[in-house]
């Protein structure tokens, strides 16, 4: 009976078992997947791990390429291979940024630089040029361009032997002597344009000096060396030797001439005197060659005055004057002397008061219309124009009085044109040249200065009549020579004894500017 029981028990379970294999092998399988599912999930924590530096890594280099150098990842403490990398990566963009940082400081220097040196070289009265190691022009400042005149404009690119030939031996000496800065004159243009220039030429090289470098440069340097050519315009102070040394000669020529003429003079009238009586061949010989030496010894005695006239100019001694009286004095004088030439004034209805020498204004008046009736003369010989002659006296908007002087005659040479105010610079076959030369003197001594212009150059209107053919000069009082000098015209002390009326007289300079 148990053992049926067991029987039908073993039976009842074995019936069981399928569903018992199949239960089990469902929890096995759940397992399993759970498991394979826990390690799927470790896997791609721990690669995301590994990973997730790297894409940082990455979105940082890109942050970099894209200009931005402040980009840094983040450094971990580990001490494996990306942490390293990191660290490396912070350090790299660090010194990217403190590079970009110097570099762009070094610019903007050098652009403050750059800048300065344009300012610089525009101030500078002095022509800059620079070349390059052909010696084509690759820097011109302005002072350049006006002091080389047509041949200044576009100068940049060309080889400036070409454009201008007169520089050629100085630059040519300055390749064989590199090193060394060379200096010569030369001389440019012709007429009105002529100029001469003091040009010096330095090499310097291309190549930056490397630090603790020799001084002296390689060949190589040499070869890429360019220069700087500087120059000044020296034609005003030529024309100031050479009215020095005119001045020079002129005195001792005076000095030398002038003491043997008294005795001469009077040696051939003591002869006349004495002897006249006595001489009985042909006595009128005599009496001629007596008389003859005399004249001449007085013409030679009138020359060597002119000489030490220009040569030992007085001082100005300063005194109010009129300058509208002085101006009708001067004509009065010179229309007598040339009485075919009509000479007008325009003068301001007020006197024009100014502190200067009297006769030494007329002096230079007298010669500027001497001048003028002298250039009429050879006009009237080609065209027999007639005669005209203005003289005016304005005062311009700075307060400037100005004397000018106008004339219809052949007008000013124009090759001579910049020297006529040197010594002996004439083109008349009697004159002396020395006559613009006493006004130039004259004028500075005043501290003004003289103006020669063609008539149609001029901006001054024209007087009626005037054809615009002839010639303007004109002598430019500074504003100040209404005042009151304090002690000294040109750094020569005057015996000024005036009281100071210089409101009244300022007053007066508007009357007349405002009626002018
Ligand atoms: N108004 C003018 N018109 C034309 N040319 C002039 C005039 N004034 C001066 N000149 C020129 O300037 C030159 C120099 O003049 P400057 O008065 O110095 O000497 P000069 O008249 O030749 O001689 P000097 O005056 O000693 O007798 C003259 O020879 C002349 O050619
Ligand atoms: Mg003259």
């Amino acid at each position: 009976m148990q053992a049926r029981h067991a029987a039908s028990d073993y039976a009842a379970l074995e019936g069981q078992r399928g569903g018992i294999q199949i239960a089990f092998a469902m929890v096995y399988l759940a397992l399993a997947l759970l498991v394979l599912l826990s390690a799927v999930a470790v896997g791609f924590w721990f690669a995301n791990r590994l990973v997730e530096p790297i894409s940082r890594l990455v979105v940082a280099s890109e942050r970099l390429r894209d200009g931005d150098l402040t980009a840094r990842v983040e450094e971990t403490a580990s001490h494996d291979e990306i942490g390293a990398l990191s660290r490396a990566f912070n350090r790299m963009a660090g010194q990217l940024e403190e590079q970009r940082g110097e570099l762009l400081g070094a610019n903007l220097q050098l652009d403050r630089r750059r800048r300065f040196t344009e300012a610089v070289l525009g101030g500078v009265t002095s022509g800059v040029l620079g070349l390059d190691a052909e010696g084509k022009v690759t820097l011109a400042n302005g002072a350049a361009m006006n002091l080389l005149d047509s041949r200044g404009e576009n100068l940049v690119g060309q080889e400036l032997e070409r454009a201008v030939p007169e520089m050629q031996p100085v630059l040519l000496e300055a390749r064989m002597r590199p090193g060394r800065i060379i200096e010569g004159e030369i001389h440019l243009g012709s007429g009105e344009t002529a100029r001469d220039l003091l040009v010096r030429v330095a090499r310097v090289s291309d190549a930056p000096e490397p630090a603790g470098a020799m001084t002296g440069h390689s060949e190589f340097d040499r070869e890429r060396a360019g220069f700087v050519v500087t120059f000044d315009d020296i034609s005003a102070l030529k024309s100031a030797q050479r009215m020095a040394a005119w001045a020079d000669v002129a005195r001792r020529i005076a000095h030398e001439i002038k003491n043997p003429l008294t005795p001469i003079q009077l040696s051939a009238e003591r002869l006349r005197r004495k002897y006249v009586h006595e001489i009985t061949t042909e006595p009128e010989i005599f009496e001629r060659c007596t008389d003859t030496i005399i004249r001449q010894v007085r013409d030679i005695g009138r020359m060597v005055d002119e000489f030490s006239s220009f040569a030992r100019m007085p001082a100005p001694v300063l005194r109010q004057e009129n300058l509208n009286e002085i101006a009708r004095q001067a004509v009065f004088q010179q229309q007598l002397a040339a009485p075919g030439i009509s000479i007008t004034f325009s003068l301001p209805d007020q006197p024009v008061l100014i502190y200067c020498d009297r006769a030494q204004i007329a002096q230079a008046l007298v010669n500027i219309i001497k001048n003028a009736t002298e250039a009429i003369g050879t006009r009237e010989k080609m065209d027999g124009a007639g005669g005209q002659i203005t003289v005016r006296v304005r005062v311009d908007k700075e307060g400037r009085i100005i004397l000018s002087v106008m004339d219809n005659g052949c007008g000013l040479p124009r090759e001579i044109r910049r020297r006529l105010t040197e010594p002996y610079v004439t083109t008349r076959e009697k004159g002396s040249g020395l006559g613009l030369a006493i006004v130039r003197k004259i004028a500075e001594d005043h501290g003004a200065r003289i103006s020669l212009q063609d008539l149609a150059e001029t901006e001054e209107a024209l007087p009626p009549g005037f054809d615009g053919i002839g010639a303007n000069v004109q002598i430019i009082f500074p504003a100040e020579i209404c005042e009151a000098p304090g002690h000294a015209v040109n750094g020569r002390e005057s015996d000024m004894s005036g009281k100071d009326i210089s409101p009244r007289v300022a007053g007066i300079s508007r009357q007349v500017q405002d009626g002018a």
